[in-house]
């Protein structure tokens, strides 16, 4: 049995409910483009919404962080990763989350307790120290000698600026075949993070304001790569069975070997991954040139360029041949990749041809750039030009930049970016760093609005409206729905008027939970039925609208004000995009 399944036997075994993995892109939650921690699709249950699976919650989520991008090419950075993870929502607390976490790695996964060292958290000027976990880990074997008390910026866990947050413990595994010291020292790299176990008390509000959340959650991480590395003994993470038949596909179409072209071949091996769980996902993700669409493009392209490293005949299948390896071996855990499967062909396919017409000419034009350079930098003309004329992302000429040691003007590239209008990519780049916040008061009004505008426009529009994606700030929302043709103004006009009049009926909204069949027989509206668990969280407005929903909503349409709808433009074939505000 492999770890994914042996992690979640386990906790199901201690009265835990398993959750499927939500999408790799958050629904209503634009502070981030991607998931990047198991707890993100779970913040309004951390905060004290209950969740309709109970207090106690396993899962394994599909997480993409972007920090880790350029690290790519070494032995341990992945863009994608699995984490596994286990929750208490105002349950059980630090005794039996550590007892578990120890007991799954010593008597599970059969790690030598020997092999283990915690860090704990030293407390601060708010938070006491944390004794309490100390002595528990004590009371489990664990030397006093293993246990480092560390400060906020080791042991306080939260995602991005604000949101639910704690103290947290760490469990360290000695990854060398070096003796295992007897004292443990933190900063010795040996000691690798294997799980992280946050004791989510507290709610760091925008303003910096940390306040006790009215219930004490446990959120843990354990990142499933790592974890394989380390059971199968070796030191480089794409040696484990997780990456090992997608390396020997890499060799195959290459005919050469990882060992000599180990960088490329990691970096292929990651982003082809990373890009097949971008183009599965049920929100639609394409290649583009602004937030998730782009990052999709910019993975998809670096693996080409580092193909044809390799001397891979770009024109032949082979990445087809890597997709169908990943897809081979994920499918029987999401089912949107036995789905999407040729969804994600045709993704890296027409993304190929697409920059395979200009990569040729574009690697001509920087060779001549740098033949050509003052102060031993790309100017800005230059590196825009690459952009706008060969495809090159801005990060791709810089990769190449550096490795014949010369800079980019990045800002004069930026500026020329701005003027060209072609995107703002200054605020995606905000979202790269995480963050989260999303429940805000304009945020919940704009969630409750978007449901409204779902149920007008299936009036106005008619039935076969359906959501297909949407997005939220406190200053607007965009909602993109299913429709074959671009709305007349006299349709925009009777959907804003009706959106409205539902506002001045002052209807109530309310939430009950009840079984998925029940719901979808009830007729509620959902986006991607597969995702949702059995039972199900459901929100009503009056009787013109009734979704699977997570929340939050208003309680009252009277609270949302005049509804106005800005713009109505095309989002991709057969969908349309609708961005609207309150005032
Ligand atoms: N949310 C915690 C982490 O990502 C468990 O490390």
């Amino acid at each position: 049995m492999n770890i994914k399944d042996l992690y979640i036997n386990f906790f199901v075994n201690k009265g835990h409910k398993q959750i499927p993995s939500a999408p790799v892109v958050p629904e209503n939650d634009p502070t981030v483009l991607f998931n990047t921690a198991g707890m993100q699709p779970l913040i309004p249950y951390l905060m004290g919404q209950p969740h309709p699976y109970g207090k106690r919650l396993v899962d394994y989520q599909k997480c993409i962080r972007l920090t880790d991008l350029e690290e790519v090419g070494d032995t341990t950075h992945h863009t994608f990763f699995e984490m596994l993870g286990n929750w208490s929502l105002g349950d059980y607390f630090k005794k039996e989350s550590i007892t578990w976490s120890f007991e799954f790695l010593t008597s599970v996964l059969k790690i030598p307790i020997d092999k283990l060292a915690i860090t704990v958290f030293e407390g601060d000027a708010f938070i006491p120290r944390d004794e309490e976990s100390a002595t528990i880990w004590k009371s489990l074997g664990i030397s006093d000698d293993r246990i480092a008390y560390l400060d906020a910026n080791h042991n306080f866990w939260i995602a991005g600026e604000s949101g639910p947050c704690g103290g947290d413990t760490e469990i360290f595994y000695w990854r060398s075949n070096d003796p295992v010291p007897k004292v443990f020292d933190p900063s010795d790299g040996r000691w690798v993070e294997i799980w992280n176990n946050v004791f989510m008390q507290y709610n760091k509000d925008e303003q910096g304001n940390v306040t006790e959340l009215s219930q004490k959650n446990v959120d843990t991480g354990m990142g499933l790569e790592r974890t394989v590395a380390i059971l199968e003994g070796v030191d480089d993470n794409y040696l484990t069975s997780v990456w090992q038949n997608i390396i020997h596909v890499i060799e195959k179409v290459s005919h050469l070997s990882y060992k000599d072209n180990s960088v490329s071949m990691r970096i292929i091996a990651d982003h082809i991954r990373t890009a097949v769980f971008i183009s599965a996902d049920y929100s639609g993700i394409k290649p583009s040139n602004t937030d998730q669409g782009y990052i999709l493009r910019r993975l998809i392209r670096r693996a080409i360029r580092h193909a044809k490293k390799l001397n891979i005949d770009i024109n032949s299948d082979w990445e087809k041949q890597i997709a169908n390896a990943i897809m081979d071996q994920y499918e029987d855990y999401y089912s949107e990749i036995k789905e999407n499967r040729q969804i994600v062909l045709d993704v890296l396919n027409n993304e190929k041809i697409k920059f395979n017409r200009t990569l040729e000419k574009g690697l001509k034009e920087f060779e001549k750039a740098i033949n050509n350079i003052n102060n031993n930098e790309i100017d800005a003309t230059t590196a825009f030009r690459l952009y706008d004329t060969y495809g090159f992302p801005i990060e791709l000429t810089c990769e190449l930049a550096k490795e014949k040691e010369i800079k980019v003007d990045t800002e004069g590239f930026k500026e020329k970016f701005k003027a060209h209008q072609e995107l703002s990519r200054a605020g995606s780049t905000a979202k790269f760093k995480g963050g989260l916040s999303g429940n805000g008061e304009m945020e919940t009004k704009y969630h409750t609005a978007t449901h409204l505008l779902n149920a007008a426009l299936k009036v106005v529009v008619g039935p076969d409206v359906h959501q297909k994606g949407s997005n939220i700030t406190p200053e607007r929302m965009r909602f993109d729905f299913s429709c074959d043709h671009k709305l007349s103004d006299e349709e925009k006009k009777q959907a804003e008027e009706l959106v409205n009049k539902w506002i001045k009926d002052s209807l109530p909204v309310v939430v009950t939970e009840m079984k998925k069949e029940e719901a979808i027989a009830s007729g509620a509206e959902c986006m991607f039925i597969e995702k949702y668990p059995d039972i199900v969280t459901v929100y009503s407005i009056g009787d013109v609208s009734r979704e699977l929903c997570g929340g939050p909503h208003v309680k009252n349409t009277n609270e949302l004000g005049i509804f106005k709808i800005k713009k109505e433009e095309a989002s991709s074939a057969g969908v349309r995009r609708i961005k609207a505000i309150l005032e």
